[in-house]
């Protein structure tokens, strides 16, 4: 059983400006709860017992959202909110949480380095702090991920999703080494082909296991022109060493909520708040309403 997982937080997240320019995107809110809390509850609900943050500046309300504070629960307590506090209460997740900063913002693989000596030399999960899998985080995905590390004894493997051919330049796209299934062998990745040069339509959708081999990969990934290390790079060079790197569909119900684009922000929040428990309904018939409206 896979234990631990980095959730990478630190970047800028220049395309929701300015709703990020002083608050990380992975606290913005989707329905009732922060981003980054969706994705904390599914590593939880997946089995991981402890979870690195790597934060950066203007990156505190993060941590801050899951430490015990205690004004809030001693006015909770005394107004008899027990539900709310149960729903604050993240000393009672059956995970432990730390925090490193990335001091730099330069890209998911200098982010990933900063977890080296947390990993360790264990195998670990990486999810990405701005991506929700499934509506409500309801997903196994990372559990089956972990099933199939160890049964095909593999180097890494990643959720990928499909995704509309218009949108193959938008993402990093698996090629199959022979046919895609479910689960299949990776043989490759193109970063953001174009349509007619896409290997497929399948995209990395926001979760990979890894083992501690991706740092040695990480290390020798040179920066592109921005100055970033490209996590693609470091599994392009697992797929040309031949290490054992394998793909797992995320089933119709387990969508990738993608929150680091304004339209696709909105499309969530929208979706999560019309499957909200209480203000579901109403919401509904008043999206509705506004609709007929135009
Ligand atoms: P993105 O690729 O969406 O980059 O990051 P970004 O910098 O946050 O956003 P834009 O492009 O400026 O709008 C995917 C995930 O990787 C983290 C982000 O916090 C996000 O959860 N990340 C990215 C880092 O931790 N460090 C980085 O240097 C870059």
């Amino acid at each position: 059983m896979i234990k631990s997982a980095v959730v990478p937080v630190a970047g800028l997240g220049t395309r929701l400006l300015p709703a990020t320019k002083s608050q990380p995107k992975e606290m913005l809110p989707v329905a009732r709860k922060p981003i980054v809390q969706y994705v904390a509850e599914e590593l939880v609900a997946n089995g991981i017992e402890q979870i690195l943050f790597v934060t950066g500046r203007n990156k505190s309300s993060i941590e801050n959202h899951f430490d015990y504070d205690p004004e809030l629960f001693q006015n909770l307590s005394r107004t008899n909110k027990r539900d709310l506090l149960e729903e604050v209460d993240f000393q009672a997740l059956e995970a432990k949480f730390f925090y490193t900063r990335q001091a730099m913002q330069r890209g998911l693989g200098d982010a990933m380095l900063c977890g080296e000596n947390f990993a360790g030399e264990e195998p670990f999960v990486v999810a990405l702090g701005d991506s929700i899998i499934g509506l409500n985080a309801q997903s196994k995905a990372v559990s089956r991920m972990g099933e199939l590390f160890e049964s095909r004894h593999a180097s890494c493997v990643l959720a990928v999703e499909e995704v509309p051919l218009n949108q193959v330049s938008q993402y990093g796209i698996v090629q199959p080494a022979d046919g895609e299934g479910d689960v299949f062998r990776v043989a490759n990745l193109v970063e953001k082909p174009k349509p007619e040069k896409a290997p497929s339509r399948l995209a990395i959708a926001g979760r990979y296991i890894f083992s501690p081999l991706v740092f040695d990969m990480l290390h020798r990934v040179e920066p592109d022109n921005r100055g970033e290390v490209q996590l693609t790079d470091a599994i392009q060079l697992l797929c040309e060493e031949g290490r054992r790197v394998f793909a797992l569909k995320l089933q119709p119900n387990e969508r990738r909520y993608d929150i680091g684009n304004f339209p696709s922000y909105f499309e969530t929040f929208v979706e999560f708040a019309l499957a909200d428990r209480d203000y579901g309904a109403d919401f509904r018939e008043s999206l509705k309403r506004m609709l007929e409206k135009k």
